[in-house]
């Protein structure tokens, strides 16, 4: 093999690499940038050197999503992807091209690149009958039944002016906001968090359980509509009209007849564009006229009647000083790069986040080097690439991932299919144990007053080495400690003996089983009513919980087979906290629902669906999973089955929503 070849077979196993990551992961390892400049060199290779070619190249197809567990449809039109560039001169060049090709006047239309994932949304007599992803372009995975829960996806369409069938395109979004209360939660129960509201989006719109994806609140923005019977011959025009129909069409979006209007646009919403509640990566740009788009065609890949400028992401050039790995609370060992101080969109970086050994790995970092840091979509900014150029003979050593917890000696384990790697020593860690005591006290678990330092102190004087230690502490062994004063201390002493009466499913939370959350801590002390039935549950019974699935089972499981926390928790009841749910909120408060029958069904605001299910039964109702003649009533909530809706709606069952629920016991 010769030495383009080689090359070109090493460029292609690369970014098939990257695609991987990308599109099957949802953890893409370098930045979209990176990736796009190196399939262009890959492209270039291949255009020079035409002998090389090879269908299966990854210039050939536009990237997957293909998960086996969704159905499979095939595009009417393909999903194609548009052109990238980061240059001003290329969008003079579309514009100029476009000119020729033309040779006529022409309108281009600017909106904006939305970050997130892009949809198909099939509508038949102004009815949505599927939302297909783009899957490889040709053929897409059918999410209908996770694209219904988005709010802003009109299901049925205002007004008569629509065409029999048509197709809208946009892009599923998760606002910023709730993309950062996603990565709180799932911070708090020890779960990877997502690197961007991108990742974050693909990963719901993926998952299994519709009511999952509801409570996350995906949003949509819709940008392309398809079809033979458009209303109007532009796309500007249609786009409008389709707003009618009560489409979510950014607002934003420009007539330009020039290159300097381009470029206004182009400038203000790269500053503006941070104020949006979405994330936003570039600029497209779309010649108006359809039948001029009809003329300009297609390449194998994109349109030409289309171009998509992308924002430099904000990046920074600095110096790797060294890489610190911290372990967290569920002994997940996280790399971070210290770095000399570096001004970077109006803040000061010390510190990035490597995310994991195989990125420390692909990036090929030695300490001394100097890196680029940006901080694109992400929060926390991170290394995207290295300026090997400037090493040196006085570089530093190449960094590799450790192999023993920096704490505590134990060899470190990484579980198949996972990118992270662990502290197994649970029991004797430090951080691991300070982190559970953390979480422990916290104000949405046991409400201890006690802050990190305070563990820290109490934990270095050898007065806790687990939760069940801090009821034995005395205000005297407080007062022992530098910084403490009477007040202080004999608040704390109050607040541990008033956490004593914290309901049950807080303390479950507390304990900091992996996976469960506040929610799961809540639907599992419903489900099992104690610790001790929870304790005795088995993997079937666990799942039969709703919204619980196999591998919070499994961790439910694993935490109850460690004799050490069975050890724990007999301590933890000992001393007097709730280990049951209250008993009055459980026994028969009144038979005011005797002999009334419910099925309970969709999402609700007050009340978890478990809950529901309890408090019927606490005043002597039946809940049943299906509707029959039997039904009294449905208490429906949002998103509720079609099937079970019509169901009722044939055999004359009363549909109640809460808030009527919640007044009818009142009463
Ligand atoms: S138009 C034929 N308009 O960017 C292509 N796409 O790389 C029609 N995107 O797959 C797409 N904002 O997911 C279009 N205003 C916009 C867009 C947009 C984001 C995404 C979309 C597409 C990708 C193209």
């Amino acid at each position: 093999m010769n030495e383009i070849e080689a090359k070109i077979k090493a460029l292609r196993e690369e970014l098939e690499q990257h695609n991987y990551n990308y599109y099957v992961l949802s953890e893409p390892v370098i930045s979209d940038r990176e990736f796009d400049i190196r399939l262009k060199e890959l492209q270039a290779l291949e255009d020079v050197y035409p002998e090389y070619a090879d269908p299966l190249s990854p210039t050939r197809r536009v990237g997957s999503d293909l998960s086996k567990d969704f159905e499979q449809v095939e595009h009417r039109y393909p999903m194609l992807s548009l052109s990238n560039t980061y240059s001003e001169g290329e969008v003079r060049e579309f514009y100029s091209r476009s000119m020729r090709l033309l040779n006529e006047p022409f309108e281009m239309i600017a909106e904006l690149k939305y970050d997130g994932t892009s949809i198909s949304l099939i509508y038949e007599q102004g009815r949505l009958t599927h939302a297909i992803t783009r899957g490889d372009g040709t053929r897409g995975d059918d999410v209908t039944a996770n694209v219904k829960t988005i709010r802003s996806i009109p299901l049925k369409l205002r007004g008569d002016n629509y065409p029999d069938r048509f197709e809208i395109r946009g892009e599923i979004l998760l606002p910023w906001a709730e993309f950062d209360r996603l990565n709180k939660e799932r911070e708090e129960q020890g779960e990877p968090l997502f690197a961007n509201p991108r990742n974050a989006a693909s990963g719901t719109l993926k998952q299994q359980n519709p009511t999952v994806v509801a409570s996350r609140k995906l949003d949509a923005y819709l940008y392309y509509l398809l079809g033979e019977n458009l209303p109007a011959d532009t796309h500007y025009d249609n786009l409008q009209i389709a707003r009618s129909w009560g489409f979510k069409i950014p607002d934003v979006i420009r007539k330009c007849y020039t290159l300097d209007e381009v470029f206004d646009y182009l400038t203000y919403w790269n500053v503006e564009r941070k104020k949006l509640p979405v994330a936003t990566d570039g600029v497209v740009l779309k010649i108006n006229s359809l039948y001029q788009q009809k003329n300009l065609g297609f390449t194998a890949k994109s349109p030409r009647w289309a171009i998509a400028y992308k924002f430099q992401a904000e990046r920074a050039v600095t110096r790797l000083n060294s890489v610190a790995f911290q372990v967290g609370r569920t002994g997940t060992v996280t790399p971070v790069a210290n770095l000399e101080p570096v001004l970077l969109s109006g803040t000061t970086v010390r510190r990035a986040s490597l995310y994991n050994a195989d990125i420390i790995e692909s990036l090929d970092l030695h300490i001394g080097d100097c890196v680029y840091v940006e901080k694109g979509g992400e929060i926390i900014p991170k290394i995207t690439g290295v300026d090997s150029a400037t090493r040196t003979k006085l570089t530093g050593n190449k960094v590799h991932f450790i192999t023993n917890c920096p704490e505590c000696g134990a060899a470190l384990t990484r579980p198949a299919g996972e990118t992270a790697y662990y502290c197994p020593n649970e029991a004797g860690c430090p951080p691991q144990i300070k982190g559970r005591i953390e979480h422990f006290v916290s104000r949405r678990a046991m409400d201890i007053h006690m802050g990190p330092e305070t563990v820290e102190d109490l934990y270095n004087a050898g007065y806790i080495r687990n939760t069940a230690d801090l009821y034995t502490l005395k205000l005297r062994d407080l007062l022992r400690l530098e910084r403490w004063a009477e007040k202080s201390a004999q608040n704390l002493m109050d607040s541990l003996e008033a956490s004593k009466t914290v309901p049950f499913e807080r303390v479950l939370f507390a304990l900091g089983i992996r996976y469960v959350g506040e929610t799961v801590a809540k639907r599992l002390a419903y489900a099992f009513l104690n610790i001790r039935q929870l304790q005795q549950a088995s993997l079937e019974s666990l799942m039969q919980v709703s919204e619980i699935g196999e591998r919070i089972a499994q961790s439910v499981l694993n935490y109850f087979a460690d004799e050490g926390n069975l050890s724990l928790i007999g301590r933890l009841a000992a001393y007097g906290l709730q280990m049951s749910v209250d008993e009055t909120v459980l026994t028969g408060r009144s038979n005011s629902l005797k002999g009334l029958s419910f099925v309970i069904s969709g999402t609700f605001a007050k009340h978890s669906r478990d809950e529901y299910k309890a408090i019927i039964e606490q005043h002597g109702g039946k809940c049943s999973g299906s509707v029959s003649s039997k039904t009294d009533y449905i208490l429906a909530g949002d998103n509720m089955g079609q099937v079970k809706l019509e169901k009722a709606a044939k055999l004359g069952v009363k549909i109640i929503h809460e808030d009527e629920f919640l007044k009818m016991l009142d009463e």
